[in-house]
C-alpha cells in the first residue's frame, strides 16, 4: 500500500563523498573472508529484507519525480549504496534512516552519471530513461560486461529511439536527447525481441513523461518490474499491464511525491528456502509472497520438501528424509528464476541422482561449478547444461566467489559440507545479501567473518550432524 505525501525533507542531505553507508566497502569486503563449519542443523525464523532489484530501479525512478520520494523496506547492501552515489552525482539528495530512504530529485545538476561509479553497478544503466524522460537529455556511460555475461544494452537503446530520442554511442558513453521544442519523448508501440527486464523497466519508466500512450509488448513479467509500475502509479503514472507481456503506459505531464515501500526480496527468500532444504533443517521466513517463488516451491517439492504457508506471508520449509534429483531450464519470469540457478545446484549436488540444468537467461552463469567440484560435488558442464550427480556429501574446502548468486551457492554448500569451508572475494556476497552472515548465525549456523588468513575456528562437531542428502 502506499500514502501521497507532501514533505518537507529532514536532515542534510547526503553529498557523493558523504556517501558512505556501514556497509563494507569493496576493498574492506576482499579482505574478509567467511569461515563455515558445516553440519549444524537451523531453526527458526529470518526476517526477508526488501528486493535488491526492486529498490534499484525503484531509486533510479525516484528520478521521474520533481517531490519528494519516500522508499520504505530499503535493504542494507552495497549496490544500494552505489545507486545513492550515483543519484548524488547528478545532484539528487538523499537521506537514510534504516530502511527508509527520502530522495528529492528536485534540482537535477547534470545528467551524466560517472564512468567509475556506474562500471561498479550495472543498475545505475537505469537512469538513462528517467533523466531523458524529465530533462530530454542524459549521458550514460556503458554498463559493460559482467562475470555472468556481456550484458549488452541494445534493447534499452532502440526502445529509447522508438520513444523519438536520438542515441548515439562515443567513447563508451550513451548520449540520448530528444529534439524539438519542450524536448518530450512520443509514445510508441515496441516490441522486445527478448523479455528483458532492464529494457522493460527503462522504457517504461522514460513512457510515464512521453506524450501520448506507448505499448511494450514482450515485456519482462518478473515481480520487480510490477513493483516498479506501482511506485510510478502512485506518483501519478497511467500504466496499466505490468506483470503481463504487454503494458500499456499513457504518458503524464507531471510526476508527484509518493511514500511506497518495497516488495520483499523474492530470491533472498528462496535462497533461505534451500538454506533450510540443503541443512535438513526446519525454518520460517518472513514477509514473502509465496505467489512470487511459485517455481521454486515448486521444485523444492518435486525434490521431497514440503512448504507450508503459514500465513499469507510466511512460509515454513519442511525438508524431506531425502531430496532427488531433478530437472531445471533457467527462463524469464514466471519460469525459474537464472537467480535461483546456483543456489539450487548446490541443493541438487547433495541428491539423489542426476540432475540437469539449463541455464538460458544468461551465457556464463555456471561459473559456480569448478568451486562447488572443489567440495566434492560431481559436476560436468556442456555448453550451458550441468550434469548434476548426487553425491553422499560434500567436503569444506577454500573457495572463491565469482559472483553474486554463486557466493549464495557456496555458502548454502559449506552449510552442508564436513568440515570448515573458507570463501573469499566476499564483495559479491555484499552486494546482493544484506547480513547474510547474520540471519544465518540466528538460525544457529557456525559461521563467522575473519580477516583473510585467520586460522580457521576450531569449534566442536555439530551437535546433530547433519544428514547427508543420499542412504549413505
Ligand atoms: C535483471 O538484470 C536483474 N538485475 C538480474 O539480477 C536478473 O538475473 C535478470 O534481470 C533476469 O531476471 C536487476 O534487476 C538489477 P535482462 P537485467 O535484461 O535487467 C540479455 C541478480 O543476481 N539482454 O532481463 O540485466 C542479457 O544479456 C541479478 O540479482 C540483451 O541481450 O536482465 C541477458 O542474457 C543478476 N540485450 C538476458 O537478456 C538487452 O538490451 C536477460 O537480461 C538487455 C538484455
Amino acid at each position: 500500500m502506499y500514502k501521497v505525501t507532501k514533505r518537507i525533507m529532514e536532515g542534510k542531505p547526503i553529498t557523493p563523498a558523504q556517501n558512505s553507508s556501514n556497509l563494507s566497502t569493496s576493498s574492506e569486503s576482499d579482505e574478509q573472508v567467511l569461515q563455515i563449519w558445516g553440519g549444524q542443523p537451523l531453526k527458526g525464523h529470518v526476517k526477508i529484507s526488501g528486493a535488491k532489484n526492486s529498490a534499484l530501479v525503484l531509486m533510479a525512478g525516484s528520478l521521474l519525480c520533481p517531490d519528494d520520494c519516500r522508499l520504505r523496506n530499503v535493504p542494507g547492501l552495497a549496490d544500494v549504496a552505489r545507486m545513492r552515489q550515483i543519484l548524488a552525482a547528478v545532484g539528487v539528495k538523499l537521506q537514510q534512516n534504516g530502511d527508509v530512504l527520502d530522495i528529492n530529485a528536485s534540482n537535477l545538476i547534470d545528467a551524466q552519471a560517472p564512468y567509475e561509479l556506474v562500471s561498479q553497478l550495472r543498475a545505475s544503466f537505469f537512469i538513462i530513461g528517467p533523466l531523458l524522460a524529465r530533462l530530454g537529455f542524459a549521458k550514460v556511460p556503458l554498463p559493460g560486461g559482467c562475470a555472468i555475461g556481456a550484458r549488452p544494452v541494445e534493447l534499452h537503446v532502440r526502445g529509447l529511439q522508438a520513444l523519438g530520442a536520438e542515441v548515439h554511442i562515443d567513447h563508451g558513453t550513451v548520449h540520448a536527447y530528444v529534439k524539438g521544442p519542450n524536448r518530450r519523448l512520443k509514445g510508441a508501440k515496441i516490441y522486445l525481441d527478448y523479455p528483458s527486464v532492464g529494457a522493460t523497466e527503462t522504457l517504461m519508466m522514460a513512457a510515464t513523461l512521453a506524450e501520448g500512450e506507448t505499448v511494450i509488448e514482450n515485456a519482462a513479467q518478473e515481480p520487480e518490474v510490477a513493483d516498479l509500475a506501482n511506485f510510478c502509479r502512485a506518483m501519478g503514472a497511467n500504466i496499466q499491464g505490468a506483470g503481463t507481456n504487454t503494458i500499456v503506459i499513457s504518458g503524464v505531464p507531471r510526476l508527484h511525491a509518493v511514500d511506497y515501500s518495497i516488495i520483499p526480496d523474492r530470491i533472498e527468500a528462496g535462497t533461505f528456502l534451500v538454506a533450510g532444504a540443503i541443512t535438513h533443517s526446519e525454518i520460517s521466513l518472513s514477509p514473502v509472497i509465496p505467489d512470487h517463488l511459485t517455481a521454486v516451491i515448486a521444485k523444492l517439492k518435486t525434490i521431497g520438501a514440503t512448504i507450508i504457508a503459514e500465513s499469507p506471508d510466511i512460509l515454513r520449509i519442511v525438508p524431506g528424509q531425502t531430496h532427488s534429483a531433478t530437472d531445471i531450464e533457467t527462463l524469464p519470469y514466471p519460469g525459474f528464476p537464472t537467480d535461483m540457478q546456483a543456489q539450487f545446484m548446490a541443493l541438487l549436488t547433495l541428491s539423489n541422482g542426476d540432475s540437469l540444468i539449463k541455464e538460458t537467461v544468461f551465457e556464463n552463469r555456471l561459473r559456480h561449478v569448478a568451486e562447488l567440484n572443489r567440495m566434492g560435488a560431481d559436476i560436468r558442464v556442456k555448453g550451458n547444461v550441468a550434469i548434476v550427480r548426487g553425491v553422499a556429501r560434500l567436503s569444506g574446502a577454500p573457495v572463491v566467489a565469482t559472483d553474486l548468486r554463486a557466493s549464495a551457492a557456496l555458502v548454502l554448500a559449506g552449510l552442508a559440507a564436513d568440515g570448515v569451508t573458507t570463501i573469499s572475494s566476499l564483495h559479491h556476497l555484499d552486494r546482493g545479501y544484506e547480513q547474510l552472515e547474520v540471519k544465518l548465525q540466528k538460525l544457529g549456523a557456525n559461521l563467522r567473518r575473519v580477516k583473510e588468513g585467520t586460522e580457521p575456528m576450531i569449534a566442536e562437531a555439530p551437535v546433530n550432524p547433519v544428514r547427508s542428502g543420499l542412504n549413505c
